[in-house]
């Protein structure tokens, strides 16, 4: 059998991958009004930063990271040796802690100064089972902001991702927003424990995932997809009622700035992220419809502690990162299709071989003028041609023919009226050259116009 794509992986077919690149255009846009600018990092950092950033104890971690090592420190492993911590590698489950750490590395914000935007896009690397929306590669788009703490930052970036959604087709009303506030290392200490307090009242309703997680990270156990822990977890204390003064403050302040644009949310107090980092604001996109369970299209927080975590002065941090695969299916759950990538503008068609040379170089002036366009390179019949003018949905179809050569004209199809005429070669292709000689990106003439009409 030939060989597969492996599994949780997916090839961007053309029409698909254009859509891709339309879609990180009118990110780039979009969150470009807001100051945002891009950073490419690698795709695979140290390991130690995924541990130190994300947090030993999440799934991420603990289960989902796929190693990167060399041959050669491989076969050093295989043979009981050991290898250097810079060299045990992973490849990125997520954009925030190698942006964090470019940011740290790079010093982006030195004391004082305003805060460092930045967006990426590209591959992250999760073993994850594989199933409908949930992929071992997988692409997001994210923002980071570092170097402020104020909630202006946190409800700005989460307005941002709402109009992105909408710009790229996805309902607004078939999303629903969830927020919530994790609070910070002077009032969560004491939530955690009022949870695991919680949970050891009700140790032999809970699963044994969840009691292990009561050990390590309690918190994790609102996350649990077990109905009988999820009916629990229901009852268990509300980390809103434990927020600091400050924390309360922030969260009041982010919520106020949502209300004042409009934006419709829901309070989750049960709404933890799996990934440590998170300290006040956090955040979720779900669709509410056609995705089953893996419906969250988005979501962040605030990470104030991180840059420490990773070595760096302190640097409050914000961001989220949407998944582009489930947004395509939740265009698909709103009915939306890719547009069709390929344009053809015009097909020049051959009566026989005799005019060939003279079609070869009208379609290279056509397309140093700006058009997209083919001509058949399988020596079909003019019938096929035309089949083939078609099936690319070709606007024009300029037919040269011995006779009409011998007069110096060629006839033009309007594909879609199918009116014909006859237009001056010559004429034609002195236009095309003044056209070439314009800079790239010019608006060209439409077709009509080149040939005459
Ligand atoms: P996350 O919630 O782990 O957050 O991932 C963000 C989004 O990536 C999810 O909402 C989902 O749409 C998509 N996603 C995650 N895992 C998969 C998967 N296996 N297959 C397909 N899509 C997936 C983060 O990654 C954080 N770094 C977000 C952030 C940025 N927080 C602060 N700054």
């Amino acid at each position: 059998m030939a060989i597969q794509s492996p599994e949780g992986t997916r090839d961007l077919l053309p029409d698909e991958a254009k859509f891709w690149a339309h879609f990180k255009a009118v990110a780039a846009d979009i969150f470009g009004r807001y100051g945002y600018l891009p950073i490419e990092t690698p795709l695979f950092e140290q390991t130690e930063l995924f541990v130190r950033g994300i947090g030993e104890a999440t799934d991420v971690v603990s289960k989902e990271m796929f190693t990167a090592i060399s041959g050669q420190n491989l076969q050093t492993l295989l043979d009981g040796g050991s290898i250097k911590a810079k060299s045990r590698l992973s490849l990125r489950p997520e954009g925030t802690a190698g942006v964090v750490r470019a940011v740290v590395q790079h010093d982006l914000v030195p004391q004082g100064a305003q805060p460092a935007k930045l967006m990426y896009a590209g591959p992250m690397f999760r073993a994850e089972r594989p199933q409908k929306g949930r992929q071992r590669q997988f692409n997001q788009v994210g923002i980071e902001c570092l170097g402020a703490e104020e909630p202006s930052v946190d409800a700005e970036g989460i307005i941002m991702l709402m109009r992105f959604y909408a710009a790229i087709g996805i309902p607004v009303e078939s999303t629903r927003l969830l927020v919530n506030s994790m609070g910070c290392e002077a009032c969560r200490p004491a939530y955690r424990e009022a949870v695991r307090a919680f949970m050891a009242e009700h140790a032999g309703e809970l699963c044994e995932e969840c009691n292990r997680r009561a050990e390590i990270n309690p918190l994790r156990a609102f996350d649990c997809k077990n109905p009988g822990c999820a009916a629990v977890m229901e009852g268990a204390p509300k980390i809103t009622d434990h927020l600091c003064d400050d924390c309360r403050a922030h969260y009041e302040a982010v919520k106020a700035y949502l209300d004042g644009a409009g934006l419709a949310y829901v309070e989750d107090s049960k709404l933890v992220r799996g990934l440590d980092y998170y300290t006040r604001t956090v955040f979720e996109v779900q669709v509410t419809e056609g995705m089953g369970s893996q419906n969250a299209i988005g979501g962040g927080g605030r990470y104030d502690k991180l840059a420490q975590e990773v070595g760096g002065r302190p640097t409050p941090g914000f961001g989220w990162a949407l998944g582009y695969e489930r947004c395509v299916l939740a265009l698909e759950a709103a009915g939306r299709a890719f547009p069709p990538a390929a344009r053809c503008d015009f097909f020049v068609a051959c009566v026989d071989d005799s005019v060939r040379a003279e079609a070869f170089s009208l379609v290279q002036a056509m397309r140093d003028a700006g058009f997209a366009g083919e001509m058949d390179h399988q020596h079909r019949s003019l019938k096929s041609q035309f089949k083939l003018a078609d099936k690319l949905d070709a606007a024009q179809v300029a037919v040269l023919g011995p006779d009409e050569l011998a007069e110096g004209k060629v006839k033009v199809r309007n594909m879609q009226t199918h009116e014909e005429r006859l237009a001056d070669l010559a004429a034609t292709k002195a236009l095309l050259a003044r056209l070439s000689a314009e800079p790239q990106g010019f608006e060209p003439p439409s077709i009509d116009e080149v040939f005459g009409a």
